[in-house]
């Protein structure tokens, strides 16, 4: 059986993404890596090696040891932490990427997946429906970062024959690990608040409508995408992927339904220019197309499973 390497895997994804490829390909098949240890259930459940993928001949090291076929690329700044330390955000997401497309190239592994965002887009991008070819010009050093990076996907692919695939995640939602810095975090810490009986401040606007998908789906996608027939993968740079859509009064208009008097107030900060530069509803057609997604999670089982795990924490 191929071994597949997760870099990243301690994160808000790649510890999902771990569980899940160990539950299918059984626990020795799949190495999980972090720069740092993570939770037990990562590092207890499957072989785990603390790895800096900036590293190139450490990366090297570890595929070779392993017999590794399939990377994962999971490691990142994401968007308000890259908005603090751009320079070190456009090292770690750009060096990491080149790291293992260049082990590709050199056919030292077979297969990429490398997670790209709706922060590819920008203030002059169609907000809705937002299709999958259409203007980018992203405002912020985490969507430069991924465009340079769909841009450098697509090249090793056409110049290399590099089987690299890829997918413009909308804010993912989920319980099982905090959420890594990005800008739609608020809607994961409104389900704690919620679930102690406490109010929510969100960070967000109560109108400002982002795309969004529970992490359950995310995965999904990400396994079926990486499953398909590789004549099936028509987008190179990286396929759209929608999913739901709401604002955060939305959200706590949901929440309430579940739980009776919550409440919210909003004092937006430097994340609410960052959400206004991105889509509110992205188009997917062509991932409906190539590989048949569907997603699954609507408004409503999103909030009833999310109130049921984090309650489950406890
Ligand atoms: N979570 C989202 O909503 C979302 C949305 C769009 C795209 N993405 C993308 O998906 C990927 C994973 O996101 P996430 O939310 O799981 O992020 P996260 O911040 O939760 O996890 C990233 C992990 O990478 C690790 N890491 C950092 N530097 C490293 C290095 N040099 N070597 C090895 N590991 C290192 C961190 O320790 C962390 O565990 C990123 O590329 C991100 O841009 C995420």
């Amino acid at each position: 059986m191929a071994k597949t390497l997760i870099i990243g895997a301690c994160g808000q994804i790649g510890s999902e993404l771990s569980a899940k490829l160990r539950e299918k390909h059984g626990k020795d098949n799949i190495i999980a890596s972090d720069i740092r240890e993570g939770s037990e259930d990562i590092m207890n459940a499957g072989p785990f090696e603390v790895l800096d993928a900036t590293d190139f001949h450490a990366l090297q090291d570890t595929i070779l040891h392993y017999d590794i076929d399939t990377v994962y690329l999971m490691a990142a700044m994401l968007s308000g932490t890259a908005e603090k330390f751009p320079m070190k955000a456009w090292q770690l997401n750009m060096e990491t990427l080149f790291n293992v497309l260049n082990l590709a190239k050199e056919n030292k592994i077979s297969k990429v997946f490398w997670p790209s965002s709706i922060a590819v887009f920008g203030p002059t991008t169609p907000k809705m429906d937002t299709p999958q070819q259409t203007v980018m010009e992203p405002s912020t050093v985490y969507g430069i970062s991924k465009q340079a990076g769909e841009r450098w996907c697509e090249y090793y692919f056409k110049r290399y024959g590099v089987d690299v695939r890829s997918i413009r995640y909308p804010g993912l939602i989920s319980y099982k690990t905090p959420p890594g810095g990005g800008t739609t975090d608020y809607a994961i810490e409104i389900f704690h608040s919620a679930a102690k009986g406490e109010k929510y401040t969100s960070f967000l606007s109560e109108e400002t409508a982002l795309p969004m998908m529970y992490m359950d789906d995310a995965i999904k996608a990400t396994i079926q995408l990486m499953e398909a027939d590789a004549d099936d993968v028509k987008v190179r740079s990286s396929y759209n992927l929608g999913g739901i859509s709401f604002t955060p009064k939305v959200l706590a208009d949901a929440i309430r339904k579940e739980v009776p008097g919550f409440e919210i107030d909003y004092e937006p900060d430097f994340r609410q220019p960052i959400a206004d530069s991105w889509p509110s509803k992205i188009d997917d057609t062509e991932a409906q197309k190539d590989w048949n997604w569907q997603h699954e999670y609507d408004l409503e089982a999103m909030v009833s499973a999310m109130l049921k795990g984090v309650k489950s924490l406890k």
